[in-house]
């Protein structure tokens, strides 16, 4: 299997937007659940892991005067999105930038992405930080944010107990298929990884964790809009 940063999913970059589609269900209202939490009016917006761009063009189409700084360590990824944005006509709002966002939380010195964010905004990429991580970029974030700030994630979460991770698995398995897709093909696309940076494979968190470490980290008010099975979007505000 070919060897891929955590979080790239796909061994070929171009099979992520429908394959993301296929193994995960309602990615699409998921990601527009962050997106409805963002006022219309934002500015100066931060992503995390911005992949191949899809949370990025919904920003774009929703926030007219939004500038957007986009963090992703895989140039991969990063080319693909940059693509998309320019064939859309968003590039003079978008700066992607190939960085490690667990490194900007560790050692925020040595990448200057600026501050004062009206957001920021991540989908599917934050779980692959171990718990202390998650806490220091929640922290991070919450530093970077303006006074009212929305932080808005989407990501897998960790299931209570066994019974509902079977619950969650069976759930998401029977989504592909439903969809009409063969579920081992779409899973004989993906890539292999391991430690990359500060990500390596999926590093889940419960939901109360999360929240948990939300509240830590300053944000005034924490919510989860939206959960379907292990899927759920994170709405923060300091
Ligand atoms: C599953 S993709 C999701 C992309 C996009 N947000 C979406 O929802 O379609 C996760 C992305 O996070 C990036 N990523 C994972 N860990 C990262 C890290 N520590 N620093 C920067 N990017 C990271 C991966 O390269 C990948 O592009």
């Amino acid at each position: 299997m070919q060897q891929i940063f955590p979080g790239e999913v796909f061994a070929d970059t171009a099979d992520f937007d429908d394959g993301i589609r296929q193994l995960l269900p309602r990615y699409d209202e998921m990601l527009e659940v962050i997106i409805r939490c963002l006022p219309t009016t934002a500015g100066r917006i931060l992503e995390l892991g911005c992949g191949t761009g899809e949370l990025t063009m919904k920003i774009c189409q929703r926030c007219p005067d939004a500038e957007i700084v986009a963090l992703d360590y895989s140039p991969r990824m990063l080319k693909f999105a940059g693509d998309k944005i320019t064939d859309a006509g968003y590039q003079e709002r978008w700066t992607g930038i190939q960085a490690d966002f667990g490194e900007w939380a560790e050692n925020p010195q040595n990448l200057d992405i600026g501050s004062e964010f009206d957001a920021c905004v991540s989908s599917l990429a934050i779980h692959h930080l171990d718990d202390s991580m998650k806490l220091k970029l929640f922290q991070r974030i919450a530093g970077t944010l303006s006074l009212g700030g929305y932080f808005g994630n989407a990501d897998p979460i960790l299931a209570e107990s066994p019974t509902l991770a079977a619950v969650y698995q069976t759930a998401r398995e029977e989504w592909t298929t439903q969809q009409g897709n063969d579920l081992a093909q779409v899973r004989a696309k993906r890539g292999s990884s391991t430690q990359q940076g500060y990500s390596s494979q999926d590093q889940l968190a419960t939901v109360d964790t999360q929240l948990q470490m939300l509240t830590k980290s300053g944000f005034q008010t924490v919510a989860v809009p939206w959960k379907y099975y292990n899927l759920a979007v994170f709405a923060a505000w300091v």
